[in-house]
């Protein structure tokens, strides 16, 4: 069964996958199952990405690596525009993006396998530079002319890699021999044709290869952290030797998108639902700046929020920003829907599904509303080749769109499709976002319904919010905010005996939930200092009633989730 953020695809579950907040995409898929047995119909989709053609672009074909993604982040930390596509993708698509070269990613076959992945002929007719990586070196060795030995024994970890001769382009500016990571079975042992090897490692004599029209194979992983200088190799190959202009930057992109937003929409309205986060908070922000007052922006408070956070959002956006906010106050109704429910599943589809009524209410209130802004972010319209997560971001990419009622025909405006997280908070930066929300830890659409186990009632959630205040507070003021993918209280069902004073206490258990992780599929629990753990602990304890002891959960994702419902 394939798992991608949590979200387990092929059964029922709610639970999604998340770069970030994506609330509202959350509460629409939520609420799908439910919304579709009354009549949903589904928004409708842009168009695929629109042609990069005033750019300078790079094309990444994904052969199924798992690094496919990383490698499409480094380039643009170049500032130069990639599109990661699949390694199948037609003439006419790489003619819209019109690239300056091509980057092969590895990937997990061999060449010699029965219907193993191979580079398109009009790929390698093109003329342009090509950069094979692993797997697209031994591609290119292999379909033009060269050998590659087939082996079974991998070669996996850190290499040394030792440059023949004068410095290949590739390769300007580095020392003689550097470190590089390895991971492959296969092995090229005869370059093509017109192909030199301008570097070996200990363990292969041809570790990378080039022919001096722009195309090189290099056996290691350029992109993944653990090759120190592959930074400096990719942005050679794009500069150097794809002759990539650095013009991909927030300034630029935020130009651009303002324009295309202008185009597509028109003098038509569009509404947004803020959450809070930073993705809906820059998708607006980039509206806003398009269409000024022609986007509206609603804010639900579902009474589930942390403390003073449905305050700051008004007074950031309503106030600051001068937006045009709708407030829709609705704590009470989602309150008395969950009213005795326990069971996490049951309060998410409450949560999904009360969203889906009141958000609805309040556009239909609005007139006619052509546009529904979403903040769907590039890894979610990639088409990945890796089998899981194509199935994965085709289910995704239905279920973010679904689940409005039939009479709500929007069309939808994605401003972020093109960005990857750390993009959308660099734009965030540049539009004056404030820090708090551009660096914001992701919180769950279903809010601390789901970090209340149990019964969510108003006691309660001022008890989770006393500890979460403590816990932010101290994470902060130890520098360690952003470090962490996140850290919470969660709000247990159990009760302790403690002593406090000279009296005996009957309280309630708060654990404590801190984890890193690079985009919460995976996750390790967070090694916080015994000092900062202790001053949470004696805070929570001391400032918020009801609570008398602390634990910390040391469980990492897998086998264990994030939250804990
Ligand atoms: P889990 O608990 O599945 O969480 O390991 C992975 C990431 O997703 C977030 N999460 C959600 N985000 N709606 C959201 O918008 C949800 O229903 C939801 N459930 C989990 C979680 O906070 C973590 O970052």
């Amino acid at each position: 069964m394939a798992t991608r953020g949590g979200k387990v695809t092929g059964d029922a579950s709610p639970r999604v996958s998340v770069s970030g907040d994506i609330e509202v995409s959350t509460y629409l898929e939520i609420a799908e199952a439910e919304a579709m047995t009354v009549g949903a119909t589904p928004a409708v989709a842009p168009e695929p990405l629109a042609p990069a053609t005033v750019r300078d672009a790079v094309a990444i074909l994904d052969f199924g690596s798992q690094y496919s993604q990383l490698i499409a982040r480094r380039v643009r930390e170049a500032h130069v525009y990639c599109e990661l596509l699949p390694h199948d993708v037609t003439p006419e698509r790489i003619k819209a993006l019109n690239p300056r070269g091509f980057i092969l990613s590895g990937g997990p076959a061999s060449v010699y396998e029965a219907g193993a992945p191979l580079i398109p002929d009009f790929v390698l007719e093109s003329g342009l530079p090509i950069l094979g990586v692993c797997y697209g070196m031994q591609l290119l060795a292999h379909q033009l002319g060269g050998t590659v030995a087939s082996s079974n024994k991998r070669e996996y970890g850190p290499s040394m890699l030792h440059q023949s001769g004068d410095s290949a382009l590739i390769f300007k500016g580095l020392p003689g021999s550097f470190g590089v990571w390895m991971s492959h079975g296969d092995k090229v042992t005869q370059p093509p044709p017109g192909f030199e090897m301008i570097a070996r490692s200990d363990n292969s004599d041809f570790a990378a290869m080039a022919d001096g029209q722009g195309r090189v194979g290099i056996q290691f992983h350029p992109e993944v952290v653990h090759t120190p200088l592959g930074r400096d190799i990719i942005k050679n190959f794009v500069y150097k030797v794809c002759g990539a202009q650095p013009t991909w930057t927030s300034g630029n992109y935020i130009e651009r998108a303002v324009a295309d937003i202008r185009t597509q929409v028109g003098d038509g309205r569009v509404i947004c639902a803020l959450s809070g986060g930073v993705d809906s908070a820059v998708a607006a922000s980039l509206i806003h700046e398009a269409v000024g007052d022609q986007l509206i922006c609603v804010f639900v408070n579902n009474g589930l929020m942390r403390r003073e956070e449905p305050e700051r959002t008004v007074a950031t956006f309503g106030k600051h920003l001068k937006f045009n906010l709708r407030v829709v106050d609705a704590a009470d109704a989602f309150l008395g829907e969950l009213a005795g429910v326990t069971d996490p599943e049951q309060k998410r589809k409450i949560i999904g599904r009360e969203f889906i009524t009141v958000f609805a209410k309040e556009a239909r209130s609005l007139g006619k509303i052509d546009f529904l802004a979403q903040g769907t972010l590039y890894p979610d319209v990639i088409e990945s080749t890796a089998p899981e997560t194509k199935a994965a971001s085709k289910i995704k990419t239905h279920h973010n769109v679904g689940g409005l009622p039939k009479d709500l025909p929007f069309k939808l405006v994605e401003p972020l499709r093109y960005l990857f997280k750390d993009e959308v908070r660099e734009v965030g930066m540049a539009l004056g976002l404030p820090e708090d929300m551009v660096w914001r830890q992701p919180f769950p659409g279903p809010g601390l319904a789901i970090r209340i186990l149990g019964d969510v009632t108003e006691e309660r959630l001022e008890m989770v919010r006393g500890a979460d205040w403590v816990v932010m507070d101290e994470i902060k003021a130890a520098g360690l905010y952003r470090e962490m993918w996140q850290s919470f209280a969660v709000l247990t069902p159990l009760r302790t005996v403690g002593v406090m004073g000279d009296f005996r206490t009957y309280g309630n258990m708060v654990a404590l939930r801190m984890v890193t992780s690079d985009d919460g599929m995976t996750a390790d629990w967070a090694r916080v200092p015994y000092d900062v753990l202790a001053r949470i602990s004696n805070r929570i304890v001391n400032e918020v009633s009801g609570v008398n002891r602390v634990t910390l959960d040391i469980t990492s994702k897998p086998p264990g989730t994030i939250e804990w419902e």
